[in-house]
């Protein structure tokens, strides 16, 4: 299906918010390329369409509301139809997330969700994922998180603000490490083993992917499902 205009977050992010039917609860992801889908639901709300939008975080609740998107919580809907989300990197299924710090609220709502749509550019998709992989750490665990995690065979970096001196603080109040464990074979294993670390909240790796849409600089869409 062509699209325009060529901007491939944007043709993915639009055309994924085609996804959402009338009384849909649905997660709202949080980035750049989400932005665009949660955009174009708020064109559909303008239209009629009723929906509710469970937020990640600070900047999908202000964007949802700026676009007249009506908010709700997992206390309220636990159960969501859908959730629409970007990625850092992608390969066979399993992304990489929280490039905005953002990957804990996103994995809750994710695994709240029947269906996981992720949103990219083609730039993400990847034969092997080797992104590094964020960690969302209590303040109080850093250098044991450190230390736990190069006994994986990570570096750690905390990541460091921009206009804010200091570290990053995630939306829940924690630093954010970046934990580079080069090319990721096992990615399953990773994901079990990182979950086993005292002091680390969440980590980036998600492996309940359902649906991929890629946008192309060509202005196509690929849709890849898994079976
Ligand atoms: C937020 O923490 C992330 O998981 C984003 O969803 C991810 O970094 C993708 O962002 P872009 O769509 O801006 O590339």
């Amino acid at each position: 299906m062509k699209n325009s205009p060529n901007n491939p977050k944007e043709v993915a992010g639009r055309q994924a918010a085609r996804l959402v039917k009338d009384n849909m609860v649905i997660g709202l992801g949080t980035g750049s390329t989400t932005a665009y889908a949660i955009k174009e639901m708020g064109r559909l709300v303008a239209e009629g369409l009723h929906i509710l939008g469970v937020p990640t975080s600070y900047q999908s609740a202000f964007l949802a509301t700026e676009n007249g998107i009506p908010l709700t919580t997992l206390d309220e809907h636990p159960v969501l139809d859908i959730d629409i989300d970007g990625a850092d990197q992608v390969a066979n299924f399993v992304a990489i997330k929280g490039g905005g710090a953002a990957h804990t609220r996103e994995k809750i709502v994710a695994m709240s969700a029947k269906k996981f749509v992720v949103v990219a550019d083609e730039s993400k998709m990847s034969n092997a994922l080797s992104h590094v992989v964020p960690l969302e750490v209590i303040p109080f665990a850093r250098k044991l998180v450190e230390k736990e995690v190069a006994q994986l065979g990570g570096k750690t970096e905390v990541r460091m603000g921009i206009s804010k001196d200091g570290p990053v603080i995630s939306d829940n109040g924690n630093f954010i490490l970046d934990a580079d464990f080069g090319e990721i074979h096992d990615p399953a294993s990773l994901d079990v083993a990182i979950s086993q670390c005292t002091g680390i909240v969440e980590h980036g790796i998600f492996m309940n992917l359902d649906v991929v849409y890629i946008g192309k600089k060509d202005g196509t869409v690929e849709i890849f499902e898994k079976s």
